[in-house]
């Protein structure tokens, strides 16, 4: 029977990990049981900065981006001997379960413990990329989405004062969601993300038409995924002659009080993920499709792949004309 539960937040973070945090524990004391958080991500899980945390320890942080439970991007956790050092921490301390609280990275790492320490572990996905399969929507990528519109509509006051065009560059290493919710939501003329395959002729073309219809501002958000927005100015300025210039939102849209959005996500994952512990289940993620929260085996998540929603995609290319 699991009495304690450790709780650990590794990779980047997001805004809505605390409330996933102030959820796990609130959650678990309520059903008895005791909770350690594990500070800078698997980093303390080999160097045991573990703490025990009661319920004052998790107020007044639902509306806080950020995690107090602090992270670290390491490789160390990859090295087979350090995961052993962790397993020893985690048995002095009495942990039984863990839930991980993390983007792509921090799921793959929750694999690895669930096959190698024979404990049971849950987690719950918090990323600003959006980019893990069996959940429609992570924790933290409503913030982001909001806070990237916020500065476009900003950015779009200037660029059609000016008649200029602006590119604005937004997360997404690997992946384009955010770019695209975001580009359909502030009415971007032109998305670039890298599942889509555009080329620069291919823009110039839709941004010369654009100029040829009157249209002489318009905003790109590019995913920097796709390319950098200060090589992509250069050569649009060059074509075109006309003057581009770039915003890199950058690591604003990482931080900022949660949307509601991203505290309800929060709450519910949270709780959901200490439930299906106590039922006995084990190594799994709790998604959310829909309203419904789902719960899928660390094996399927991480054969799975995620897709673009290229109807988003198509739509926003029609109503930015
Ligand atoms: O959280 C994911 C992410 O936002 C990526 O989109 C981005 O490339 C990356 O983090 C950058 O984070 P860091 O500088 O912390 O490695």
């Amino acid at each position: 029977m699991i009495k304690t539960i450790g709780l650990v937040t590794p990779g980047g973070d997001a805004p809505g990990m605390n409330p996933t945090i102030r959820a796990v524990v609130r959650y678990a004391i309520f059903h008895g049981l005791r909770v350690k958080g594990i500070e800078h991500g698997f980093e303390g899980l080999i160097h045991g900065d573990i703490r025990e945390m009661g319920l004052k320890s998790v107020s007044g942080i639902i509306n806080r981006g950020g995690t107090i439970l602090k992270t670290i991007r390491s490789h160390d956790f990859e090295k087979r001997g350090n995961r052993i050092i962790a397993y020893e921490n985690l048995r002095r301390e009495n942990i039984d379960a863990l839930v991980v609280i993390g983007g792509d990275g921090s799921l793959m790492g929750a694999s690895v413990i669930a096959k190698e320490m024979k404990i049971p572990v849950m987690h719950i996905p918090a990323s600003i990329d959006n980019d893990i399969p069996c959940t429609t929507e992570t924790i933290g990528f409503d913030t982001a989405v909001n806070t990237a519109l916020d500065a476009i509509d900003k950015i779009r006051d200037t660029a059609s004062s000016h008649e200029r065009i602006f590119i604005v560059e937004v997360m997404g290493r690997d992946s384009g969601f955010l770019a695209l919710e975001v580009g359909l939501t502030a009415g971007a003329e032109i998305i670039l993300i890298p599942e889509k395959k555009t080329s620069l002729a291919e823009v110039c073309r839709k941004l010369k038409d654009g100029i040829d219809r009157g249209k002489m501002s318009s905003i790109i958000v590019v995913a920097e995924g796709y390319g950098k927005a200060t090589d992509i100015a250069k050569v649009l300025g060059r074509s075109l002659n006309v003057e581009v210039r770039v915003t890199v939102l950058g690591y604003i849209q990482r931080g900022g009080s949660p949307t509601a959005d991203s505290r309800r996500l929060a709450c519910v994952l949270g709780a959901r993920a200490v439930e299906l512990l106590l039922k006995g289940e084990k190594n799994k993620m709790v998604g959310v499709v829909g309203k419904r929260t789902v719960a899928t085996d660390f094996a399927k998540v991480l054969r799975s792949h995620k897709n673009i929603d290229m109807d988003d995609y198509r739509l926003a290319e029609k109503l930015s004309k």
